[in-house]
């Protein structure tokens, strides 16, 4: 019987990537996100190309209720994901004091708040099977402070904690729990978050292909807690350890700057 993976966030993307990437390697699949009509068509796609079984689940993240609900409609199905991407998320650019906080607060609901609940909800199954994976996508926005993106980047910054903390205490449950942290990459992400125009996004992003490459290798071959793809952004990681935090934050101000 095919291994079931459950993706948030799979109608573009990243999340996209990793739906066709699971099915492609024999995994029936689970996509979750907002946008019927692209969901619907890539359930089909993936269903005629790789012989897996897609089913599809709308569920807005940024409501309170979505992710008990999301959890309870897949066992209802009798359905069991044995992994779990949680990879729905977004960001927005901008001073704090002029950034619309019904936005911050959404993207604190998806980016924390859900990740959080799925990973209690379908980790629990997983413990109690003892046996599971679950890869929270964070970002290298985890490793220091954002200005002009300051709420992204710190809820960024918990999703690396949670999921190191995770790791650690489920490790003996024979539960893996991994962060991806991607650095800038093509996808939908720069537009929604108004950052296109940013010297960060206008300096050297990742193929969203490269990203996901990565990040499935690691994640079913290796035994790393914390995946950084890309060489620039795991010396990046590791060298801004060295650097006094106050600097850190002001060169991530410049390069979050628009040009
Ligand atoms: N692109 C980058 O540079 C980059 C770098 C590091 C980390 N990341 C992280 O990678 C993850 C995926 O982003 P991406 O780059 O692939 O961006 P994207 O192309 O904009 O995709 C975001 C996905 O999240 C879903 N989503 C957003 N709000 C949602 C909500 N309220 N409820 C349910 N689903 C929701 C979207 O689906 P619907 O709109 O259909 O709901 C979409 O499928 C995010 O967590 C992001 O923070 C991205």
């Amino acid at each position: 019987m095919n291994k079931t993976v459950l993706i948030t966030g799979a109608s573009s993307g990243i999340g996209l990537h990793f739906s066709h990437k699971f099915a492609e390697s024999g995994h029936d699949v689970i996509l979750v996100a907002r946008s019927e009509e692209k969901l619907r068509s890539l359930a089909g796609e993936l269903e005629s190309q790789y012989g897996v079984k897609a089913i599809v689940v709308l569920s807005d993240l940024s409501k309170p209720e979505a992710s008990k609900r999301l959890y309870d409609e897949v066992t209802t199905q009798g359905l069991q994901v044995d992994l779990l991407i949680n990879n729905a998320g977004f960001g927005l650019f901008g001073e704090f004091e002029q950034t619309d906080v019904s936005k911050e607060l959404d993207m604190i609901q998806v980016n924390i708040t859900a990740l959080t609940e799925l990973s209690k909800y379908f980790g629990k199954d997983m413990v109690r099977r003892k046996q599971g994976k679950i890869l929270n996508v964070a970002s290298t926005a985890a490793f220091q402070p954002g200005p002009l993106m300051a709420v992204y980047y710190a809820t960024k910054a918990y999703v690396l904690s949670f999921s190191e903390a995770l790791a650690n205490e489920w490790e003996p449950h024979g539960v893996k729990v991994m962060a991806l942290c991607p650095g800038a990459t093509q996808t939908g992400f720069s537009n929604v978050a108004e950052l296109e125009s940013s010297k960060l996004f206008q300096s050297g992003v990742m193929s969203v292909e490269e990203v996901v490459e990565a990040g499935y290798s690691d994640m079913m071959t290796k035994n790393k807690t914390v995946i950084i793809p890309g060489f620039k952004n795991r010396v990046l990681t590791k060298t801004i350890r060295f650097i006094p935090r106050k600097m850190v934050t002001n060169i991530v101000r410049k390069v979050q700057e628009r040009i």
